[in-house]
């Protein structure tokens, strides 16, 4: 069972992989908030663990915590694709500066956005 599981997320891992590769530059991939993106959390906490837990673990620099649901409430009213927006690109809020993926160079977009739909479980707050 175990590698099964191994094995699917390693997968996931190389499709998204390869699909940011193979994206770099041509395709704008305004098409992936729609309906047809299902999020992993598995590897969204696995990417929120690597890439986001240094700042939205207790809120460092102005982010939000992990915990902190009154501010991913505040997040989620702006809905799901700017929030995808947001993080995928950077952002200059009120409270602080988002970085670029959080700064995760090797990051996917599929990446950033199962992080994002971890943060937001484990917060709590959905978003439309
Ligand atoms: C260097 C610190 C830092 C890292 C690392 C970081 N963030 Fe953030 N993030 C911030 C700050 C600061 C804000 C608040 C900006 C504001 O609203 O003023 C924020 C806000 C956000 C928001 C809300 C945006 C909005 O419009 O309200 C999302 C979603 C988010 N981060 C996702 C992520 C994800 C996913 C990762 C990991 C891939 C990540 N962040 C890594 C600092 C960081």
């Amino acid at each position: 069972m175990k590698k099964v599981l191994s094995f699917i997320l390693i997968s996931t891992f190389f499709i998204g992989f390869l699909a940011s590769c193979g994206g770099s530059g041509s395709s704008d991939n305004s098409d992936k908030t729609s309906s047809n993106y299902t999020p992993n959390l598995e590897n969204g906490k696995a990417v929120y663990d690597r890439a986001c837990v240094a700042c939205h673990m207790q809120g460092v620099a102005g982010a939000a915590a992990l915990t902190d649901k009154a501010r991913w409430e505040e997040s989620a009213a702006k809905g799901l694709d700017t929030l995808h927006t947001h993080a995928l690109k950077g952002y200059q809020g009120k409270y602080g500066v988002m970085l670029e993926k959080g700064s995760c160079a090797d990051c996917s977009e599929t990446d950033v956005y199962d992080a994002v739909a971890y943060i937001l479980k484990e917060a709590g707050v959905e978003a439309k």
